[in-house]
Formats: C-alpha cells, sequence, structure tokens
C-alpha cells in the first residue's frame, strides 16, 4: 500500500473564487485527500428543512476536477442553532446538573433520540446526494465522539434511557439489587423506574452504579454511530470512518469500529504533551516542541487494532495549537517526522488539519498549512517534503509484531470509579508497558479482549484488567507463548464486586492477599533494582517466584507461560521484566537511547529521532528530528 496525504478544508470560511486555487496548491503539494464538511451544518440547512447544498456540490466539484479525493463529513458534531427550538431538551448535561449550552459544538446528548433522528435525517440527505459521487471517495460521521468530555451526559433523556438498558441487562430489580449489593446503605431500589443516574449523591454513589453508567454511554455512542453507518451504508460503497481522540477512552472503540470500514484519529503531539500526560518536567521541556516520542505511536497501533489493520491520521498538528495551557511550535523537521511515522506504522492517509488558519473564531490562533493571508506556513513545506519522500519509499507493508498489548476500555472506566489511590489510571498503567517495549526497540500490536488472535504472539501484555472472565483467560494464554497480567487483574466482577479466588489463572497458582495504593514519593524497591510505585499487589502463590519485592514478597510470580507483576512498575523494573520476557520467548530486544524509536515493517525498518540532537544508534546516525527509512533488501511476508 502506497501512503497518501491529505488536508482538513473549510470552503465555507473562504470565498468561492479561492477554492479553485486553493485546490490546485493542495495537488501542488502533493496531498490526494480533501476532508470537508464536518461542521457545516447551518450552511447545508439555514433553517429547518430548507437545504442549500448547490455551494458544496461546487465545493466537491472544484476539489474533485483539481484532482483530489473527498472525505465527507456528516456535519453531526455542530448541530446548529434552529435544532435547540425543535429539540429543546436534547442538549448534554454535565455532571452538576447543568445543560452545555450552545455556541461552540458537540452539545448533543447521544441518548436524545429526537437529534439521532435528526442526524440519520441529515446523513440521509447527503448520502443520496453524494453517495454515489465519483469524487466523494470515503466518509466522515461526526467529529470526535467524546471529545470536550461529551460521552457522559447527566441529561433527563439519558436517565430514562439508562433505566431501560439497565431493564435490558438485569431483568429483574432483584437481579440488580443483588448483582450491585444494594443492600449495602440501604440502597435497594423496588422497580427500574427509581434508578437514578449516579450523580449528585452525597457522598460517592455505588462503584457499580457508575461503572453500569459507564458502559451504557459507551453503547449509546455506539448506537448513535450506527444508525448513521446503517443509512450511509444503503447510499453509498465508500469506506465509513470516524475521527477519534488521543487519550479520550469514555467509550470502546474496539466497538464502534466494528460497524466503521477505517479508524482514523486525531494527532496534536505538542498539544498532548502539555495537555495529558504525566511526565517530569525534564521530560516535557526536553520533548515541548516534538512531543512524546511513544504517544502518537501507541495511539496509531492502537487505531491500527481498532480498524482492523485500516487506519489514518485524520487531523496531523502542523504549527502551534490553541488549545493546550501552551503552545509552542514544532521544531523544524517535525511535521514530517510525524508523518512518517505514522506511515511507519501503517498509517494508509496522513492528513494535516487544517489548510488555511482560520483568521476568526475559537481556533483564530491554531497554525494551518497556509497563515490567514495565504502565504505558506512552515508545515506547507514539510508536507511537501513528506510528500516527495513517500514518492520513492515504494509500498510500506505491515507486519504481525512479536509483542502485543491487551488493552480495554471497560478497565478505564472500572478504575476511573474507583481508582482506590490517586495515581493509579489505567491509561497511565499500560502507556508505562508501552514505552518499556519501546525502549526495548519493539514494534507492538494492540488486541482488543474479544478479539484476540490465536497463538499468534510470542508475548502479550495484559496490564491492570478489571475483569478476566474464563474465556479471556483461554484466549490469552493461548493467544501467545507468555501472558503477563498484573497489577489489580482479575480484581473485580462485571459488576464491580471483588473477585474472590483471585487471580484464578489457569495453570498458575497466586493468590492476592492484599492490596495497597501509594502516594507518589513511595516507591517499594525490588531486590535487584527498580521499584513498584503507585500501586501494589501483596500475592503468594506456590508458582516459582522471578522477582522479589526487598521486603521478601514476590513482584513477579509464574510459570507455565504466565507472569503475575504485582505493582504497577517503574521504568527500571519494566525495563527487567521486559528483558526476562525477551529470553523467555526468544524476542530479540534492541535497547535504544532516550527518544530514538524504531517501527519495523516487513518492508522497512523505520529509527525515529524525537532528540532535538542527533543521535548514532547500530551504525546510523539520525539527525535532530529526523527519519532514517532502510528499505529491506528481502521483504517479509505481510
Ligand atoms: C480537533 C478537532 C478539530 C479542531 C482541532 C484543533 O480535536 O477535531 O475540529 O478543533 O482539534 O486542534
Amino acid at each position: 500500500m502506497k501512503p497518501e496525504l491529505g488536508v482538513c478544508y473549510y470552503p465555507e470560511h473562504w470565498p468561492e473564487d479561492m477554492w479553485a486555487e486553493d485546490a490546485a496548491r493542495m495537488v501542488e503539494t502533493g496531498l490526494t485527500w480533501v476532508r470537508i464538511g464536518e461542521f457545516a451544518w447551518s450552511r447545508m440547512e439555514p433553517t429547518p428543512g430548507v437545504l442549500h447544498f448547490d455551494w458544496l456540490d461546487r465545493a466537491i466539484e472544484t476539489l474533485g476536477a483539481a484532482g483530489l479525493k473527498v472525505v465527507l463529513g456528516t456535519p453531526t458534531a455542530t448541530p446548529p442553532r434552529w435544532m435547540l427550538e425543535k429539540h429543546p431538551d436534547m442538549l448534554a448535561v454535565d455532571e452538576q446538573g447543568n445543560p452545555r449550552k450552545f455556541g461552540s459544538r458537540r452539545h448533543y446528548c447521544f441518548s436524545h433520540q429526537g437529534y439521532v433522528q435528526e442526524s440519520v435525517r441529515i446523513a440521509q440527505i447527503m448520502g443520496e446526494r453524494y453517495g454515489r459521487n465519483a469524487h466523494v471517495a470515503a466518509w466522515q460521521i461526526d467529529n470526535e465522539y467524546g471529545c470536550h468530555d461529551t460521552t457522559v451526559s447527566y441529561s433527563p433523556v439519558a436517565l430514562q434511557a439508562f433505566q431501560l438498558w439497565l431493564r435490558e441487562q438485569y431483568g429483574s430489580i432483584q437481579a440488580l439489587n443483588e448483582a450491585w449489593g444494594n443492600i449495602f446503605w440501604s440502597m435497594e431500589y423496588g422497580d427500574f423506574d427509581q434508578i437514578d443516574l449516579p450523580n449528585l449523591t452525597v457522598t460517592e454513589p455505588n462503584p457499580a452504579h457508575v461503572l453500569a453508567f459507564r458502559r451504557f454511554s459507551s453503547d449509546q455512542v455506539v448506537a448513535y454511530n450506527k444508525a448513521q453507518v446503517d443509512v450511509l451504508r444503503e447510499l453509498t460503497d465508500a469506506p465509513l470512518l470516524h475521527n477519534y481522540m488521543g487519550r479520550v477512552l469514555d467509550f470502546d472503540h474496539f466497538k464502534v469500529g466494528e460497524d466503521l470500514d477505517i479508524a482514523t484519529w486525531d494527532s496534536y503531539p505538542i498539544g498532548f504533551l502539555s495537555d495529558r500526560l504525566e511526565a517530569d518536567e525534564a521530560h516535557k521541556t526536553a520533548f515541548l516542541q516534538q512531543g512524546d516520542p511513544d504517544m502518537q505511536a501507541f495511539h496509531h497501533d492502537l487505531y491500527r487494532a481498532v480498524g482492523r489493520g485500516r487506519w489514518w491520521v485524520m487531523e496531523q498538528q502542523p504549527g502551534p495549537v490553541n488549545w493546550a495551557p501552551y503552545n509552542p511550535a514544532p521544531l523544524p523537521g517535525m511535521v514530517r517526522l510525524w508523518s512518517l511515522e505514522a506511515v511507519a506504522h501503517g498509517a494508509e492517509v496522513v492528513s494535516y488539519f487544517r489548510w488555511r488558519q482560520a483568521p476568526f473564531a475559537q481556533e483564530q490562533m491554531h497554525a494551518g498549512l497556509l497563515t490567514p493571508n495565504n502565504s505558506p506556513a512552515p508545515a506547507l513545506t514539510e508536507a511537501k517534503q513528506t510528500a516527495d519522500l513517500l514518492s520513492g519509499l515504494g509500498d510500506v507493508v505491515q507486519k504481525q509484531a512479536d509483542v502485543a498489548i491487551l488493552f480495554d476500555y471497560a478497565s478505564d472506566w472500572a478504575w476511573a470509579t474507583q481508582p482506590q489511590g490517586a495515581g493509579f489510571d489505567y491509561f497511565r498503567l499500560v502507556f508505562s508497558a508501552y514505552r518499556a517495549l519501546r525502549r526495548a526497540g519493539l514494534s507492538v500490536d494492540f488486541v482488543s479482549p474479544t478479539d484476540i488472535p490465536k497463538a499468534g504472539y510470542k508475548i502479550i501484555l495484559a496490564p491492570g484488567l478489571a475483569t478476566m472472565g474464563g474465556d479471556l483467560q483461554r484466549d490469552l494464554t493461548q493467544g501467545c507463548d507468555l501472558a503477563i497480567v498484573g497489577p489489580r487483574s482479575g480484581a473485580i466482577t462485571h459488576d464491580f464486586q471483588i473477585q474472590q479466588a483471585r487471580p484464578g489463572l489457569n495453570g498458575m497458582d497466586c493468590d492476592v492477599e492484599l492490596v495497597e495504593s501509594l502516594p507518589p514519593s513511595v516507591h517499594r524497591n525490588v531486590e535487584g533494582g527498580g521499584a513498584a510505585q503507585h500501586w501494589v499487589d501483596r500475592i503468594s502463590g506456590t508458582s516459582p517466584c522471578l522477582i522479589r519485592f526487598a521486603d521478601g514478597n514476590p513482584a513477579l510470580l509464574g510459570e507455565n507461560g504466565l507472569w503475575y507483576l504485582a505493582g504497577f512498575p517503574d521504568e527500571q523494573l519494566w525495563d527487567r521484566v521486559i528483558d526476562m520476557a525477551g529470553r523467555e520467548t526468544g524476542v530479540r530486544l534492541r535497547p535504544l537511547p532516550n527518544g530514538l524509536r524504531r517501527r519495523e515493517t516487513a518492508t522497512h525498518e523505520f529509527l525515529i529521532n524525537y532528540n532535538a540532537q542527533p543521535v548514532a544508534w547500530n551504525g546510523q546516525v539520525v539527525d535532530a528530528c529526523g527519519v532514517v527509512v532502510l528499505k529491506k533488501e528481502t521483504p517479509e511476508e505481510g
């Protein structure tokens, strides 16, 4: 597959006489895709039922005639103001009970059936008009589900839908009371219609109640997306996709992804480093203008799994953004580096956000490939360079990695519901595992809990899996030579009760006697170097102890292809565990210098240097913010 480049464009923001020149310049830059339409509802339908698509017809025609392939967005992330006159109760409601008002975007509640129908209606109108248009080569549904904390809504319509959902899940109110342990504090219900949403309680609500609500909220996103998928499937053969976000975990992306053809995501490396990553100041300073060396790759690999192999970057940061606490510019070379890194991980398309910086409204300080006055911004040159490099690269063919991480959205909801220690966060734990694999020079795949390939991997890491049913244990152990679980694995049931007889893992004798959470300053050292932080499981069992805490308790225990890790490892402990796992399974590690990362495909090896200085490794010198691409003389099977 030959990777391509694209750009996000808003014809409705610019006079029509600029469109043809814009399209020609896009083509000149080497771009082949252009995404449009996803926020333009008020121009498509200025008043209810009055449709104005002539401008969009002309925009698509102009872009298509220049040779660009169009991704057309359904505009449902931005319901126009008149929609509120029709559906005053469609607004999402925050945890404090306040409606999230009109005046930005994503102000709808996923449970509002009136709005679902409006979304289906506009998708149908667009599908009928453009479903067979030769220039429209893909469809984006909505925009960034869950962004701006919009998955969960505490609205009256969400309440009604939740009660119905609970009825279907539990059948009888007695079963629900039992499953949730509602006898505790006399919380038993007499009927489903007495159950409220889990906000504004005096002290914390029952975690079983919260987790059920989180599952319900995720299901609402899946259903909402599917409603538009169903109508578009009838009207087009073009692939359907959605653009996910970075570290937004509030809905199950694997489930949404099942209904779509391609997963795409929006990559803002510098914004993410400053607004959503735990890291010390030295790290944040060293990578201030490059972004974290693992954050983008983590999402590339995760969304490759969500898209069952097919994925894009739909929005690539091109310069300073407007929304992080501080917004420095990328160092020269970084836009090219991010683009090539995505290609290394299998992106079919990397599309920049946005073509020209808007001089108005919320994102006027957000860079584009062009400045508001139409001059080239620094990223334009790097986009062009990337296009030139890609044309010499040939096909980039992916192959299955030796190592995978099992990623489970519901575990994030569970541990966010009852963290038990302020430092315990599912993403943070999984990301620390991912970083360790990448420090060891490994390429990594992700797998979903319900779709673990049989006997595919040498090692699967499954840290922090809240619930581990029998099927999952079987699939996990059958899916690899060595599975590493823990800490806090299999700790609770589906209904958030303590899983007794834990971890109950086949073939290994290991029991968890007590658990502790620790403040950030406290580390529990292990013999031989390294420590656990944030969380410790005190485990015992007859299986061999592979690493021990300084106090004598097992830190890593296991046999028969299954190891239990009894704490949240710091970097050194992770490195030791990965090293032992490599030796156990014959996976070759290639430890890398800080900030240098490596990705291997069937056809190429990529060395990616996030440092602001050149790095030498394995006979190669990689420039500051540079990428070395080595073509394999004998490509492997993809
Ligand atoms: C994304 C969003 C875009 C734009 C961009 C700015 O989250 O999808 O519409 O707002 O951020 O960085």
